[in-house]
C-alpha cells in the first residue's frame, strides 16, 4: 500500500516499539518491559498529553497519560497493554519476532507487519495514540482523554487491578475504549460485544518417590503421566461436554433470536477450516462453530509435561506429571466457583496410588456489552462512517479479565473497538497485523470521539 508521509512516520514508530521484547511472563526481560513503558510514555507526551507518568508496581509499570480539555465534555478512558506473549516456539517464525518486517500475503495484499505484539496489542493501542495526536494537532478533539497502558495483561493484570481500585477518582470516565480484539472481517466489520471469562489452573500428579526404570517397575505402579492423561480425557464426554459436576449450572441459555444474531458474524466453517488446514472441526454437540467459541464454555490443556522428552529414548516412569489447564467461561459462571468445582472433581477422580495438587493461577469474569449504550451507539456510527456499512455485533472467545473489573470498580462500560483478524496469529508464531487494519483504526477512532461527544451532549 502506498503510504503518505504521515502514515510512513506512524508505521516507523510502530516498528520501533515492536523491536522492544516486552515479554511480561519472563523475568529475564524485565529491563525490556521497562524500556517499552518509557517508550510508550514518551509517545504519549509527543502526542500532546499534558500529564504523563510511568507508574511503578510490584510487577511491571503502568503508563498513564491524559489530555483534559474541558471538564464539561465527556471523558474517554483508553486501555491497552504494551506487554507481549513469549515468542516460543521461536524456530517456527519465518523472521525473528522482534525484528519487524512488512510482507504481503493473500489475506493482506496491501501488506502486514510481522512481529510479536504487532496485533496484540502494540499495533492496536498505538492506533489510539496516533489518532489522539492527530485530533490534538488539528484541534478536533471533542472529549477529554485518559490513557492507561499496562505491562501485565498477558500474565493476569494483578497489579493493574490494585491500581484501579486505589485510583477510582483519577480514572473517572464516561466510557472505556479498548482495541485488543478482532473486527471479524475488514470488508464487513464487526464490533466485539462479548468476551469469555477464564479460570487458569496448574495440576500435578505425583506417584513414586523417584523416576523409575520402566522395565523393572512398569506394570506395578501407577504411572503419573498415564494417570494424568486419562484423568484429563475423562473431563469431556462423548458429546464433548465437560464432566465436572455443576460446571454448567450457571451457564445462560440463549433464545433462538439471540443465537441467530450470533450467526451474523462474518465467519463461516469452510473458510475457518481452510485457514487452519483442517478437514473437520470438533466441538460441543448441538452448537455451531460461532456458538462454540463465544457463548459456550470450554476446558483445554495448554501444556503438559513430565518424563523424558529429549533426543532419542530413555526408558523411564516419571515420578510426576503436570499440566496447565484453562477453562473459558460464559455468563453467569463465576471463575472462583468453577476453579473450586474443578479442584474438587480432579481430586475425586484421582486413582489410588497417586497424589494430586491443583493450583489456581488466575481468572476473570466474562463480559457482555449492551447495544443501547451511548458508547456502543457512537462506535456503531463511527464504523458506519469509516467503512460505509453498518457493523454487526460479534461475541469473541478470548478474555480480557480487566474489562469486567473496570465495570465493577469504576462503574463504566467498555467498548471493544478491535481491528484484528483471526489470521493475525496472536500468541502464535508469525503474529502479524494488516497495514489496512492499522490505518483504518487510526481513521475510525476519531469518529468515535466525534459521535460520542455529540450523543453525550444530546443525552
Ligand atoms: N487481546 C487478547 C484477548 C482477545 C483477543 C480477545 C482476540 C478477543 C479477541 C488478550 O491479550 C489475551 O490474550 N487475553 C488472554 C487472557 C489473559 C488473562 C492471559 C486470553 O484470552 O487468553
Ligand atoms: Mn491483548
Ligand atoms: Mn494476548
Amino acid at each position: 500500500m502506498t503510504l503518505n508521509a504521515e502514515q510512513q512516520k506512524q508505521l516507523n514508530e510502530l516498528i520501533e516499539l515492536l523491536k522492544i521484547p516486552s515479554i511480561s511472563a519472563d523475568s529475564t526481560y524485565k529491563e525490556a518491559v521497562a524500556r517499552a513503558a518509557d517508550w510508550v510514555c514518551a509517545s504519549l507526551r509527543a502526542a500532546g498529553c499534558d500529564a504523563t507518568e510511568v507508574i511503578p508496581t510490584p510487577g511491571h509499570p503502568i503508563v498513564y497519560g491524559e489530555k483534559i480539555i474541558d471538564p464539561t465534555l465527556p471523558t474517554v478512558l483508553v486501555y491497552g497493554h504494551y506487554d507481549v506473549q513469549p515468542p516460543d516456539p521461536i524456530e517456527l517464525w519465518d523472521s525473528p519476532p522482534f525484528e519487524p518486517v512488512i510482507k504481503t500475503t493473500s489475506i493482506h495484499p496491501e501488506g502486514a507487519i510481522f512481529a510479536r505484539g504487532a496485533c496484540d496489542d502494540k499495533g492496536q493501542f498505538f492506533m489510539h495514540i496516533k489518532a489522539l495526536e492527530k485530533m490534538i494537532s488539528e484541534n478536533t478533539l471533542g472529549c477529554n482523554v485518559k490513557l492507561m497502558i499496562e505491562g501485565e495483561e498477558e500474565v493476569g493484570s494483578d497489579n493493574l487491578e490494585q491500581f484501579v481500585r486505589t485510583h477510582t477518582d483519577k480514572l473517572k470516565a464516561d466510557v472505556i475504549l479498548i482495541s485488543d480484539t478482532g473486527i471479524g472481517s475488514i470488508q464487513s466489520p464487526a464490533i466485539t460485544t462479548g468476551l469469555r471469562g477464564m479460570s487458569y489452573l496448574e495440576v500435578s500428579v505425583t506417584g513414586p518417590n523417584r523416576d523409575l526404570h520402566s522395565g523393572l517397575y512398569g506394570g506395578t505402579v501407577a504411572n503419573p503421566i498415564n494417570v494424568l492423561c486419562s484423568m484429563i480425557a475423562s473431563m469431556h464426554d462423548d458429546k464433548r461436554q465437560i464432566t465436572i459436576p455443576g460446571f454448567y449450572d450457571d451457564v445462560v441459555n440463549y433464545s433462538s433470536a439471540e443465537r441467530q444474531e450470533i450467526e451474523q458474524a462474518p465467519i463461516d466453517d469452510i473458510a475457518f477450516k481452510k485457514s487452519l488446514d483442517l478437514e473437520d472441526l470438533m466441538g460441543e454437540e448441538g452448537y455451531t462453530t460461532l456458538e462454540r467459541k463465544s457463548i459456550r464454555p470450554t476446558l483445554d490443556v495448554n501444556g503438559i509435561w513430565g518424563g523424558y522428552t529429549g533426543e532419542g529414548s530413555k526408558t523411564v516412569i516419571a515420578s510426576a506429571a503436570h499440566a496447565k489447564i484453562s477453562m473459558r467461561l460464559v455468563p453467569n459462571q463465576d471463575w472462583k466457583n468453577i476453579s473450586k468445582l474443578f479442584e474438587n472433581h480432579f481430586k475425586a477422580i484421582a486413582p489410588e496410588g497417586v497424589r494430586v495438587t491443583v493450583k489456581t493461577h488466575h481468572g476473570g469474569k466474562p463480559y457482555v456489552t449492551p447495544l443501547d449504550s451511548l458508547g456502543y451507539r457512537a462506535a456503531f456510527k463511527a464504523y458506519e462512517e469509516s467503512f460505509g456499512q453498518a457493523p454487526v455485533a460479534l461475541r469473541d472467545g478470548g478474555s480480557i479479565p480487566i474489562v469486567p473489573m473496570f465495570e465493577e470498580v469504576l462503574g463504566v462500560k467498555t467498548i471493544l473497538m478491535g481491528f484484528g483478524l483471526d489470521s493475525d496469529a496472536i500468541h502464535s508464531p508469525n503474529e502479524n497485523y494488516g497495514l489496512v487494519n492499522f490505518f483504518k483504526g487510526i481513521e475510525t477512532i476519531p469518529l468515535f470521539y466525534k459521535h460520542f461527544a455529540h450523543l453525550f451532549k444530546q443525552d
